[in-house]
């Protein structure tokens, strides 16, 4: 039973190696990183992390020409999201969402705009991924509730 649980538990390993990183799954009231890379060598201008059907509401995270913007954030996120490198060193843009609970199940969407004046004029490139994230409910479910009846 151990080792079956074991060599599933690889299986699933291995498969999301195979797969990448486009679903997350983690359990209620864990901290999950939200993994997004801009361009190397280039300036990040405009960094937007959103759940695309409530975004109308605010941002998972805001961030725009050196700051973020706690104000321009969802309810549902305000002090739960930082960046994961604060100091976004060789583009790491990721985010880290903390104490996930059901609600955050969902598509996230990472948007990027960098600038690059390298070449004596701005090249600006806008750029997206997503990534769904699955949070499992950590509720005790109770396998076995036979009573063996009394002769
Ligand atoms: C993420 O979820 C959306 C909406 O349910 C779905 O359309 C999309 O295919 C999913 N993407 C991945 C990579 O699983
Ligand atoms: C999740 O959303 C439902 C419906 O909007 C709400 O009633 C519930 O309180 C929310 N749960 C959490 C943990 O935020
Ligand atoms: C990034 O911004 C700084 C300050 O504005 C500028 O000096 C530098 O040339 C920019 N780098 C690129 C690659 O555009
Ligand atoms: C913009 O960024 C994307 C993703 O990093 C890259 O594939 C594309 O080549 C870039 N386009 C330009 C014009 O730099």
């Amino acid at each position: 039973m151990e080792r079956n649980n074991l060599s599933m538990f690889v299986l699933f390993f291995l498969l999301s190696l195979y797969i990448g990183h486009p679903e997350i799954k983690v359990r209620f009231g864990q901290d999950v990183t939200l993994d997004c890379r801009s361009p190397r060598g280039v300036n990040i201008t405009l960094l937007e992390w959103s759940r695309p059907e409530i975004k109308t509401d605010g941002y998972v995270f805001f961030y725009r020409n050196g700051r973020s913007y706690e104000n321009y954030q969802h309810e549902r996120f305000k002090g739960r999201v930082e960046l994961t490198d604060p100091s976004m060193k060789n583009g790491d843009v990721s985010v880290t969402l903390k104490n996930v609970n059901i609600n955050d199940t969902g598509t996230y969407e990472c948007r990027i705009r960098t600038s690059d004046l390298s070449s004596g004029q701005r090249v600006q490139n806008d750029s997206r991924t997503s990534i769904n994230l699955t949070v499992d409910s950590g509720e005790l479910r109770v396998l076995c509730c036979r009573v063996p009846m009394a002769e």
